[in-house]
């Protein structure tokens, strides 16, 4: 089943919408396998970050991403990565549509409330930077 790497950025914890955001996956009818909250180090938020390093604000980004805590998540489903993507709206709040959680809740692009990978190969890179294999479920849903 295909998993995407979806993570709860520090303005967005700080402001106490991870319930939220949550929900709107459950909702959805994805099922969380994975999930911590964390303070991202400057080593993990580089690697994590890695194609965006010659970008200009790729020190912002940085500096913004290990500010305070995270909820990093792991999230299956079918087609899971490109509705998580839909569903968190364009990368800048302001072009987002509403009803998009971006949309509904960010303002500015740097602090865009959430990230989501955009490809297979970015959420199998992603999932192994921030999980182990132990830490990600396999479940049913009862009936
Ligand atoms: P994300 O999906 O986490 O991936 C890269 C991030 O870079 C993006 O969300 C934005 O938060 C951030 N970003 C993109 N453009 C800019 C910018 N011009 N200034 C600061 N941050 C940016």
């Amino acid at each position: 089943m295909e998993k995407t790497f979806l993570m709860v950025k520090p303005d967005a914890v700080q402001r106490h919408l991870i319930g939220n955001i949550v929900s709107r996956f459950e909702a959805k009818g994805f099922r969380l396998v994975g999930a911590k909250l964390m303070k991202i180090s400057n080593e993990l938020a580089e690697k994590h970050y890695a194609e965006h390093k010659d970008r200009p604000f790729f020190g912002e980004l940085v500096e913004f991403i290990t500010s305070g805590p995270v909820f990093a998540m792991v999230w299956e489903g079918e087609n899971v990565i490109k509705t998580a993507r839909q569903m968190m709206g364009s990368t800048n709040p302001s072009d987002a549509a509403p009803g998009t959680i971006r949309g509904d809740y960010g303002v500015v692009v740097r602090k865009n409330i959430i990230h989501g990978s955009d490809s297979e190969e970015s959420a199998a890179r992603e999932i192994s930077l921030f999980f182990n294999e132990e830490e990600l479920l396999q479940y049913d849903r009862p009936v």
